[in-house]
C-alpha cells in the first residue's frame, strides 16, 4: 500500500518587498519583479510610531493594484491597525498582516481582517516570544518572524529568527498557515530558512539590487536555494 513518507510541503514564495523599489516608478517596478518571478509582493506599511519610519499608505495599495494579479501581501508596521484594515482590504490586499505588539487586542483585528474576506497574518518582532500567538493559531493564514526591527529595509539578519521559525513550524503543525520571514533575506541564508519550516521569504535589497535587468535573477537564486533545502532541486 502506498504510504507517504515525506510530509506535504506549503508551497514555496519568494515575495519582493517594494520598500527597496523606486517610489516614483512604483507600476513599473511591481511589473518588472512580477515578470522577474515574484510569487508575491509585499507592502511595507510604515507609520512613523509603531516603527521609526514612514512609508506609504492604502493608496499605493490600490495604486499597485492594476499591475498585477500576485497576492499582495500588506504587512502593516502601524498602531492601532483596527481603523484602516477595511480600507487596505479594499485596496486590493490579499493578505493583511498586523503586528502582535500592535495593539492589545490582535484576536480582534484578526477576526476582523478575515471577515473583510482577507487572509489574516501576525507578525512578531525579533524581541517577542512565539508564545504570543498561542491562542490566535487558528485565526491566521500566515505568521511572519520579522528577522530585523521593522522600519528599514537592508538591515542585517538576526540569526535567533531561524531558532523561531523551527519553533512556530512546530507550532503550526498541519495547520494551513503560510510561515513568512522579513528582514535581511538573501540567497545566502534562504536555505537555512526553508529548512527550518519557512515557505514564504520576503527580500528587499537582495531583489532590488542592481536593477530591473537583475531581478530575475536575484529572484532565482533566492529561490533555488530555498528549493535546494526542501529537496525539491538537486
Ligand atoms: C522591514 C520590512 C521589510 C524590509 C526588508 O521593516 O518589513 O519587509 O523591506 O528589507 P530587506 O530585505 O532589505 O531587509
Ligand atoms: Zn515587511
Amino acid at each position: 500500500m502506498f504510504k507517504q513518507t515525506v510530509p506535504m510541503q506549503r508551497a514555496l514564495a519568494i515575495a519582493p518587498s517594494i520598500l527597496a523599489a523606486d517610489f516614483a516608478r512604483f507600476g513599473e517596478e511591481v511589473r518588472a519583479i512580477d515578470a522577474g518571478g515574484a510569487d508575491w509582493v509585499h507592502v511595507d506599511v510604515m507609520d512613523g510610531h509603531f516603527v521609526p519610519n514612514i512609508s506609504f499608505g492604502p493608496q499605493v495599495v490600490r495604486a499597485i493594484r492594476p499591475h498585477t494579479k500576485k497576492v499582495l501581501d500588506v504587512h502593516l508596521m502601524i498602531a492601532p491597525a483596527d481603523p484602516y484594515l477595511a480600507e487596505f482590504a479594499a485596496a486590493g490586499a490579499d493578505i493583511i498582516t498586523v503586528h502582535a505588539e500592535a495593539g492589545p487586542h490582535l484576536h480582534r483585528s484578526l477576526q476582523a481582517i478575515r471577515a473583510l474576506g482577507k487572509k489574516a497574518g501576525v507578525s512578531l518582532n525579533p524581541g517577542t516570544p512565539e508564545s504570543a500567538i498561542d491562542y490566535v493559531l487558528d485565526l491566521v493564514d500566515l505568521v511572519l518572524v520579522m528577522s530585523v526591527n521593522p522600519g528599514f529595509g537592508g538591515q542585517a539578519f538576526i540569526p535567533s529568527a531561524l531558532d523561531k521559525v523551527a519553533r512556530i513550524k512546530a507550532m503550526i503543525g498541519d495547520r494551513p498557515i503560510d510561515l513568512e520571514v522579513d528582514g535581511g533575506v538573501t540567497a545566502d541564508n534562504a536555505g537555512a530558512l526553508a529548512k527550518a519550516g519557512a515557505n514564504a521569504l520576503v527580500a528587499g535589497s537582495a531583489v532590488f539590487k542592481g536593477g530591473e535587468s537583475a531581478y530575475a535573477g536575484n529572484i532565482a537564486a533566492i529561490r533555488s536555494a530555498a528549493e535546494r533545502a526542501r529537496g525539491e532541486l538537486v
